[in-house]
């Protein structure tokens, strides 16, 4: 009786697996239901309409843990198209359910789409954003959190609890009439303020009691600015950089660039009472701050005395503690194994690609652009163009690997790349504002960053040995960011300006990782649920049915 089963559940598992080729099917499923709506939000006192999941702003945060499988059906009840993406989810071999134009066709108003996403081999902090249509501006933005298997070692006591603490610039103005701004030729205006999960200045409070230890994910959701984080009279300990646990070191305050995700350790080691935690922009001549409350549970005083001051224009400070963030090699990542033993630093690099941002106008319009291409949205998402065979929607090869110096052109700039190489991105960013780039599906190994004029010299200074890997980096005025990766993961995948208004008008690509191998070891087939459009309208799904 019992080898029957036995055999019968290894036989429904072997059916199981070869239908949901998606998804392994012996990783726990969780399912979510969110509906995106508008509602009426007042973070900075006054009334704006916001996007919502579920009558919540910021959007409920996702507790997974390592492999798990999410299924989320996303029902949109806006007036517009709608996509959600997942900032730093690597989507492994499956670009389809990455929620960018690019990969994804649009949720039409009134209808659903169900994303079926691995959280396949990746630990730490990250989150959720509406990737459409300046939609960020309005909300719709989460936390998603990446747990470790429960006999994989941490390299740090478990916190007494886990806070999400989402912190971003905000504006006032409705995310159409930004949209307009941007549509009509003007550059995006300066924000109104600072908001901490949704909160404007005091709203957030974060409760501790004294002696204990917290984690705070904190992710800058926002539109442009790069913030400074802080809480009076506290240090933090820093643990995790976009999945992977870091040397631990003591901060007393931390630059957190727009896209970018960090885990601290917070000691409540102070006298009972409420202090300040402090957020505010960097780089900017007009300073934002605002504030929330870290309150100890037997507090009997409000905050008092000034928030504590944070760097504001020095870059310098800021390159230093990017620098200091270095791979703890001997800690355990997703996998039981220390993070140390892949050894990128001895690894041949295939090609070098120098990619360098410009802003510019045409016809009295601003655009922006990398290597002189100023990136159109074509009408059929890329990936569906591969997958059908559409002729006439990108070309690979659209953008050059080194900067040209030309004028500034549209085109739909797809990087042509081989899976499996092994490469080099060097960011040159020869603006005087800081930029901040992400890359979709991967994650890469930051090995240096440095003012002025990349070279080939430049790789001497490299951290070869345990630099971070990571999906978002920041590349400070007229300044270089290097960073090394393996093309592991075929697919289609968004590299992207974070400063939302440059991705908006054209500071963006594709890495088109490509093979010819139909496999579904390198890739997965088309998900039989995909919304189609553009010229991949009407096209056929195939027989595939999955109950
Ligand atoms: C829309 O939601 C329904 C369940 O309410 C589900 O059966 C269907 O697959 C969803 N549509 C898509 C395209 O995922
Ligand atoms: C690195 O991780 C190991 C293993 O968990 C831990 O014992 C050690 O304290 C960590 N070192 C630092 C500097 O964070
Ligand atoms: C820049 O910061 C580093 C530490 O990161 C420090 O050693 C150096 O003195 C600083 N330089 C200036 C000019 O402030
Ligand atoms: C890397 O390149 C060097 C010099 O070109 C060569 O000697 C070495 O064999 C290569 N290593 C690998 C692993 O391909
Ligand atoms: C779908 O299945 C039907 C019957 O099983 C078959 O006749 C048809 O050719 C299949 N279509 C495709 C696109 O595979």
């Amino acid at each position: 009786m019992e080898l029957n089963i036995a055999a019968v559940s290894a036989l429904c598992l072997c059916i199981i697996v070869s239908l949901f080729a998606i998804t392994s099917a012996e990783d726990p499923y969780k399912f979510f239901d969110w509906k995106v709506s508008y509602g009426d939000i007042s973070p900075l006192g006054v009334r704006q309409q916001g996007i919502l999941i579920n009558g919540q702003f910021p959007g409920p945060d996702i507790n997974s843990v390592t492999n798990d499988n999410l299924i989320i059906n996303v029902f949109n009840n806006l007036d517009e198209p709608f996509l959600i993406s997942w900032s730093g989810i690597q989507q492994r071999r499956n670009s389809y359910e990455d929620g960018v134009f690019g990969t994804t066709c649009p949720i039409p108003p009134g209808k659903n789409f169900t994303y079926k996403l691995q959280v396949k081999d990746q630990i730490g902090s990250f989150y959720y954003f509406p990737s459409l249509a300046f939609h960020k501006a309005a909300g719709a933005f989460g936390g998603i959190r990446i747990l470790s298997r429960p006999l994989i070692p941490v390299p740090f006591p478990k916190p007494a609890d886990d806070y999400t603490v989402l912190i971003g610039d905000w504006y006032k103005t409705n995310h159409k009439d930004l949209r307009h701004q941007l549509d009509s030729g003007k550059i995006l205006s300066f924000p109104d303020g600072i908001l901490i999960n949704g909160h404007g200045p005091n709203g957030a409070s974060f409760n501790v009691v004294k002696g204990k230890t917290y984690r705070m994910r904190i992710s800058n959701v926002g539109l442009q600015n790069s913030l400074n984080f802080r809480i009076q009279d506290h240090t933090m300990t820093l643990v995790e950089v976009e999945g992977t646990h870091t040397v631990q070191t003591t901060l007393t305050s931390l630059d957190v660039h727009v896209g970018q995700s960090y885990s601290v350790l917070v000691t409540a080691d102070q006298p009972d009472k409420d202090y300040y935690i402090v957020v505010s922009s960097r780089f900017t001549s007009q300073v934002l701050t605002t504030t929330g409350i870290l309150h100890y549970s037997n507090s009997k005083s409000p905050v008092s005395g000034p928030p504590p001051a944070g760097p504001t224009t020095d870059i310098n400070f800021s390159l230093g503690q990017a620098r200091s963030i270095r791979t703890n090699l001997t800690a355990s990542g997703p996998r039981p194994n220390p993070q140390g033993t892949y050894h990128y630093g001895q690894i041949n690099i295939s090609r070098t690609i120098i990619l360098s941002n410009s802003q510019g106008t045409v016809n009295g319009k601003q655009i922006y652009a990398i290597n002189s291409v100023s990136y159109v949205a074509p009408d059929t998402p890329l990936k569906l163009a591969d997958h059908f065979k559409i002729e006439g929607v990108f070309r690979p090869g659209s953008i050059q690997d080194k900067p040209t110096g030309g004028n500034i052109y549209f085109d739909t700039s797809v990087l042509q790349t081989d899976y499996k190489a092994f490469i080099e991105i060097v960011f040159q960013n020869n603006e005087d504002i800081i930029q901040s780039y992400h890359l979709d599906g991967y994650s890469f190994f930051v090995v240096g960053m440095e003012g002025g004029q990349w070279t080939t010299d430049s790789r001497k200074k490299y951290n070869l040995q345990d630099a971070i890997p990571r999906c978002t980096t920041q590349v400070y005025p007229k300044s270089w960011t290097a960073v090394y990766f393996a093309l592991d993961n075929v697919g289609m995948w968004n590299l992207r300006s974070e400063f939302w208004a440059r991705q908006y008008l054209g500071q963006q690509l594709y890495l088109r990782v490509y093979t010819t191998s139909t496999s579904v070891r390198d890739e997965y087939p088309i998900p039989t649920n995909a919304l189609l459009c553009g010229k991949a309208t009407g096209r056929s799904l195939g027989n595939v049915t999955i109950a």
